[in-house]
């Protein structure tokens, strides 16, 4: 095999840089099975088949790219990736920059000559935001079977579509999606590399590091219903608005956060039904994401706030209701590939994160690791996301150097 492009990570970001580009929100919106997410993964299909790569896609939606010029079988595979979906208007680097980053990669391993003991893969791994279902990591924690394929089936996305629905459309058979031991039992390690979503390297003024831990993190939504009224004709004292508690508890969530050190919790979405200008909603829901090291203090915190929209709830005559959608506890990555990767880039520090990734779910089941590439507006899940083209051509050595360490001992 040689190399076939001559590829930098830059530039395969440049290929895709109008792809799901939001015109409203700035950045890019790209869905899991949206003509965003379609384009994304024809885009990743030429890619590695310009470069020889086998692909194929999973009973998950999981695309794999297997390099393996030995034709060697698929057992103790090193693999590697991340997504491609996004955020609502979020950065060009969240996702993409691992996958961008992995192909170059192969580019170097191969002109390099490595001749690899095992298969590589390059995974794509579908809905790692969670933006149209609410779960975040679906494909991985199908997977695995973290996650029950019945729930999947029918999680409904903001138009009422059923997950089996947007399955079938999309040629994926939904009574097949779930765990895949033997797919799973395939893989020796995984390393993801992934933009940085904080300012760790910037001020540690470094351009790589490797991933220590995930913080342990969830996703709830609180429902608060009420009357819906008439604006005009509805007195303030003969309300029940559940906007008005939702308001109350979206203040509440972050007093409560402020007091707890090292805790996260946001509020980053409020969908009001029906949502008029003029019209007192009927319900409101309130998605909350709450993070902290501890998984103890986690479900202490959701509770704290449970309580504060339950008084909020009251003082409005409304009621509320509390769903869990996902909660990951904290993974700490494993030790022996972590201190090999140190051996492989000794100039990189060690990082903890607070961003979920597909390797927390992977890391659950099998060695996993991870390398951050600087950020330098240390700003993610936003536009102002950034990663510098030399910075990530650095991001595609170290990645090579560490598959290469893996795939040859
Ligand atoms: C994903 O990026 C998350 O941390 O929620
Ligand atoms: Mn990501
Ligand atoms: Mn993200």
């Amino acid at each position: 095999m040689t190399a076939t492009t001559e590829s930098t990570v830059a530039g395969l970001i440049a290929d895709i840089s109008d792809v799901g580009a939001d015109p409203v929100r700035g950045g890019f919106t790209r869905p899991i099975h949206s003509a965003a997410d379609h384009d994304l993964r024809a885009w990743f299909v030429e890619q590695a088949e310009r470069r020889s790569l086998d692909v194929e896609t999973d009973r998950n939606g999981i695309v794999w790219a297997w390099w393996n010029p030995g034709r060697l079988p698929i057992r103790d595979a090193v693999v590697t990736g991340s997504h491609l979906d996004s955020v609502p208007g979020g950065g060009a680097y969240d996702g993409p920059l691992g996958v961008a980053t992995a192909l170059v990669a192969v580019d170097h391993l191969v002109s390099r000559g490595v001749a690899p003991h095992r298969p590589l893969s390059i995974a794509v791994f579908p809905e790692e935001e969670g933006s149209r279902y609410g779960l975040a990591c679906l494909g991985s924690q199908l997977l695995t079977g973290d996650v029950d394929p019945d729930r999947v089936r029918g999680l409904t996305d903001s138009d009422g579509v059923t997950f089996a629905e947007l399955a079938s459309r999309n040629g994926l058979d939904p009574h097949h999606i779930g765990p895949d031991p033997t797919r799973l039992a395939s893989v020796g390690s995984f390393v993801e590399l992934h933009v940085e979503q904080g300012r760790g390297l910037i001020d540690l003024e470094r351009p790589i590091a490797i991933g220590n831990s995930i913080i342990g993190h969830g996703r709830w939504m609180l429902s608060f219903r009420g009357q819906g009224n008439h604006a005009g004709t509805t007195l303030m004292h003969d309300r029940s608005d559940p906007m008005v508690a939702a308001a109350s508890t979206v203040s509440s969530v972050r007093a409560l956060a402020r007091r707890t050190t090292g805790a996260r919790a946001t509020v980053g979405r409020l969908d009001a039904v029906p949502g008029g200008t003029n019209v007192i909603a009927s319900r409101v829901d309130v998605w909350l994401d709450v993070r902290h090291p501890s998984d103890e203090v986690v479900a202490t915190l959701v509770a704290s706030i449970m309580d504060a929209a339950r008084i909020a709830a009251a003082d409005e005559d409304c009621r509320v209701t509390l769903t869990e959608a996902s909660v990951s506890p904290t993974v700490a990555f494993d030790v022996d590939l972590r201190d090999r990767l140190r051996r492989v880039l000794p100039d990189a520090p060690v990082l903890d994160t607070g961003a979920g990734h597909d390797a927390g779910v992977l890391g659950e089941h099998l060695p996993t690791s991870m390398l951050f590439v600087r950020n330098p507006t240390g700003i993610s899940h936003a536009p102002e996301e950034h990663v510098e083209g030399a910075d990530a051509e650095t991001g595609a050595v170290a990645l090579a150097d560490v598959l290469a360490d893996l795939l040859v001992r």
